[in-house]
């Protein structure tokens, strides 16, 4: 689908299949949010600019490349964009860390802002929107038009799982957003939940239901 770059690396497919297993453990689902971002992080850091570096070997010195530019900031939609945050930080362990706090309006479907603490300097970097599920597409959408407002000029989403709806919706209201997915399913159903899904992230994470 265009607007949506899926990750088909077998390892990504395979933990992902083992997440929406209902069955599945919260240990276990946590662990795997876990890993599946780590996946995702070395995806979606491809394209980050390198410059050289003179270092010193224990045998010579050489010119050696590192990342240069702008430095990153992980923005991680409350609640369930926490369980993504640990495997991101495993491979970028100097990112910045902003919340957003966003719940759902179970009748409306709409987005409610209830946090917000982003770094002072989070217009300078460039910002990953972390959230395991992208649905309406409505929270992740309300995410990216705060960033903006804030200035943040470059940006892009990491979710473990998008609908086909959320897609569009995200790619119309923000197309320069590159969207990353481990997985995209067949649709949203009445209440809004991805099929086939994984059921409620939040409540997979943390063990409310
Ligand atoms: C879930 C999920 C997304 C949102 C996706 O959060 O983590 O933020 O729903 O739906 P959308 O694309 O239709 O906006 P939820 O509202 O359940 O809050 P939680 O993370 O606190 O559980
Ligand atoms: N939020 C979830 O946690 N799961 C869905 O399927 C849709 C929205």
């Amino acid at each position: 689908m265009p607007g949506v770059i899926v990750l088909d690396h077998p390892l990504v497919q395979h933990k992902l299949t083992l997440l929406r297993r209902k069955d599945t453990s919260t240990a276990a689902f946590r662990q795997l949010a876990r890993e599946l971002s780590m996946l995702m992080a070395y995806e979606l850091t491809r394209g980050l600019p390198l410059h050289t570096v003179t270092i010193e070997t224990p045998l010579e010195t050489t010119e050696a490349p590192l990342l240069a530019g702008k430095k990153l900031c992980l923005v991680s939609i409350l609640r369930a964009g926490n369980g993504m945050l640990d495997g991101m930080l495993d491979l970028l362990p100097s990112a910045r860390v902003g919340h957003i706090g966003l719940y759902r309006d179970p009748a409306t479907l709409q987005p409610v802002q209830y946090y917000l603490k982003m770094p002072e300097d989070v217009a300078e970097r460039f910002c990953i929107v972390l959230d395991p599920m992208l649905a309406t597409g409505g929270s992740i959408a309300a995410a990216i038009s705060r960033l903006k407002q804030a200035d943040v000029m470059q940006l892009c989403v990491a979710c473990l799982l998008a609908a086909p709806e959320g897609v569009a919706h995200l790619s119309e209201a923000h197309p320069d957003v590159p969207i990353y997915a481990a997985g995209l399913d067949r649709e949203l159903d009445s209440h809004g939940y991805i099929r086939p899904g994984l059921g409620d992230a939040g409540d997979r994470l943390y063990g409310t239901k």
